[in-house]
């Protein structure tokens, strides 16, 4: 699989999840600003990563991907939540995300925080739907709530802020970055083998990896990058004095610990060979060192 068919079939997935998100909210049921404000940022692009993990990794394990594709889209829910309340001015104070004026600048604050309050909310309602064997349904949501929560995302974000203007070490990088980023993506995978009945240790393993390598990633775009492909500021950790990859152990470092998490990601996969869906996670892991967005 060459770097544009990668693409393509990330496409074909954000495709999929796309054409769902848009009709999450059509009941009628929530006030006009707030449905407008999650709606904003839920489709304003985005590569749609830990919902195509989800569908993945369930395919992998047997499931067809229509089974899984609600509870995708709740992944997506919650990680846009994230990037909503991440920009906020209390947080990172980003007006650009996915290209668009941040949440909080096309609307306000506080709509932005409840548009955040909704979408993670709503999530677990979506989830709790999953039209598959009830004991599946739960052991996948609680997976998702964990690493959503305060001893994962929530908890690596606190941790971001308190290392802020500090310098952190390797050990204390690693443990933020696992929780603020490499939690949820390690849950997408995860949940996506455990409602198809499948092994989830390999899924884990390399969500783990493939999430501590996503983040570093992340760090370094935002050093190298260019703000009208990433839809990001760039720089933005850097005016911040955040405690980064780059910053904490340079550039060079910083690629080869991420390459190191990329090959370990790539050898869980062993076991399943040349499955289509192995394929596509093997790319889609070695293609973080090339990612420019
Ligand atoms: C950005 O995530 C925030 C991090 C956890 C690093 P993505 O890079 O997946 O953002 P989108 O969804 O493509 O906008
Ligand atoms: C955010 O990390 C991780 C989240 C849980 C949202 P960053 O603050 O580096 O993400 P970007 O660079 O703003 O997307
Ligand atoms: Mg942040
Ligand atoms: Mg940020
Ligand atoms: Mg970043």
């Amino acid at each position: 699989m060459d770097a544009a068919a990668l693409k393509e079939a990330l496409r074909q997935r954000a495709r999929l999840v796309e054409n769902r998100l848009v009709t999450l909210f059509a009941d009628g049921a929530v006030p006009g600003r707030l449905r407008e404000a999650m709606e904003y940022s839920l489709c304003a692009g985005g590569k749609r990563l830990r919902p195509a993990l989800v569908l993945a990794w369930a395919e992998l394990e047997g499931l067809a991907a229509s089974d899984v594709l609600d509870f995708a889209c709740a992944l997506e829910c919650i990680h846009t939540y994230s990037l909503i309340h991440d920009d906020l001015p209390a947080m990172d104070n980003d007006d650009l995300r996915r290209g668009k004026p941040s949440c909080h600048k096309q609307f306000d604050e506080a709509t932005a925080i409840l548009a955040g309050d909704g979408l993670l909310t709503e999530a677990f309602l979506v989830m709790a739907r999953t039209p598959l064997e009830a004991s599946r349904v739960l052991a996948a949501v609680s997976i998702v709530a964990e690493a959503a929560g305060p001893r994962g995302m929530v908890g690596g974000q606190m941790l971001d802020m308190e290392l802020t203007g500090k310098r952190a070490d390797l050990s204390a990088l690693q443990s933020m970055h696992r929780k603020k980023t490499g939690a949820l993506i390690a849950a997408a995978c995860v949940a996506g083998a455990l409602l198809a009945g499948g092994d989830t240790e390999r899924a884990q393993c390399y969500g783990h990896h493939l999430g501590l390598a996503f983040q570093i990633t992340d760090d370094i775009l935002d050093v190298v990058g260019d703000t009208s492909t990433l839809g990001k500021p760039v720089g933005s950790d850097e005016r911040q004095g955040k405690s980064t990859y780059p910053a904490v152990l340079g550039m060079e470092q910083s690629r080869a610990l991420a390459q190191q998490s990329i090959d370990q990601a790539v050898a869980a996969l062993a076991p399943y060979g040349d499955h289509p869906q192995a394929v596509f996670l093997r790319r889609l892991a070695q293609y973080l060192m090339e990612r420019s967005q």
